[in-house]
């Protein structure tokens, strides 16, 4: 299984055994993250990797996924460092969901106190892993998502491929399954927008960058699937229209 493909099955798993993980994966784990590009110039990232039952992360056992293995991740503060993170978070959860193991995003970071930074890094995000209980990937008709006609303005009709990146971005995994990220369809590029928040509940939208960002990996690796040249970027002509219910956040634009 690729990426890619990792894509279409991967669900969240709560329910781990305590079965140990060698220390060869584990490694291979770390590797493949020292690997990533970032979606952003030069953001420094670290993870260590925490072995819960030997360490016990600190997490209160009401609100956290309890699993015997979590990710935790680091990043320096830079412009977009969280969305960055959400980016690099999913190809690993992707990587880790191809090697056979589930995975679950955390919400809450309430760790202990040495793990709350590493060096000048500030931890960014969780992700619990290890081996299931039950299978680790569900058929992609299993994913609770809301459909495209609900997602997507289509101003050009789409082609085949952009459909299928459309398809990557609608099954991106988000923060209570909250799936903010709207797009406006052309032939060549889609303008990614997301819903505006009431001042009075922004505390709910803590995760909304790492949501964008993992969505923005689906788009990318889905466009490496189909040989597709993508650029992300923010156009100012955009940034400066005013929309009633919508807040602009980017452009995925194909390469010809
Ligand atoms: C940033 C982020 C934080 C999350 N936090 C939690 C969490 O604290 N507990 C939990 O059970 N699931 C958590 N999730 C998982 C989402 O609830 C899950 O991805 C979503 O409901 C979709 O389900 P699926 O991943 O099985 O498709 C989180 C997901 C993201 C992206």
């Amino acid at each position: 299984m690729n990426l890619y493909e990792a894509i279409s099955v991967r669900r969240s798993v709560r329910s781990y055994t305590a079965e140990v993980v060698s220390e060869e994966k584990l490694d291979a784990i770390r590797r493949r993250f020292r690997e990533l590009p970032n979606l952003f110039g030069d953001i420094e990232t670290d993870i260590t990797i925490v072995n819960g039952q030997l360490y016990p992360i600190g997490l209160s056992r009401l609100q956290a996924v309890k699993a015997p293995y979590y990710i935790v991740f680091y990043s320096e503060k830079a412009p977009r460092y969280q969305m960055n993170m959400g980016f690099l978070m999913e190809q690993t959860a992707l990587f880790l969901c191809s090697e056979g193991f589930g995975t679950c995003f955390v919400g809450n970071t309430n760790v202990r106190k040495n793990l709350r930074t590493k060096g000048e890094l500030e931890l960014t995000g969780i992700l619990a892993f290890g081996i299931t209980k039950e299978s680790h990937i569900r058929k992609r008709t299993e994913a609770k998502r809301l459909p495209l006609e609900e997602l997507c303005v289509y101003k050009e009709v789409p082609r085949q491929w952009m459909k299928q990146l459309l398809q990557a971005a609608r099954l991106a995994p988000s923060s209570m399954n909250s799936q903010p990220w709207r797009f406006v369809v052309y032939d060549d590029r889609i303008h990614i927008f997301t819903k505006k928040h009431r001042t009075d509940q922004l505390g709910r939208y803590h995760w909304e960058e790492v949501n964008f960002g993992i969505m923005f990996a689906h788009i990318m690796i889905a466009a490496e699937e189909y040989w597709l040249d993508v650029d992300l970027i923010r156009l100012e002509n955009i940034s400066h229209k005013n929309f009633p219910n919508n807040q602009y956040v980017l452009s995925a634009i194909m390469k010809s």
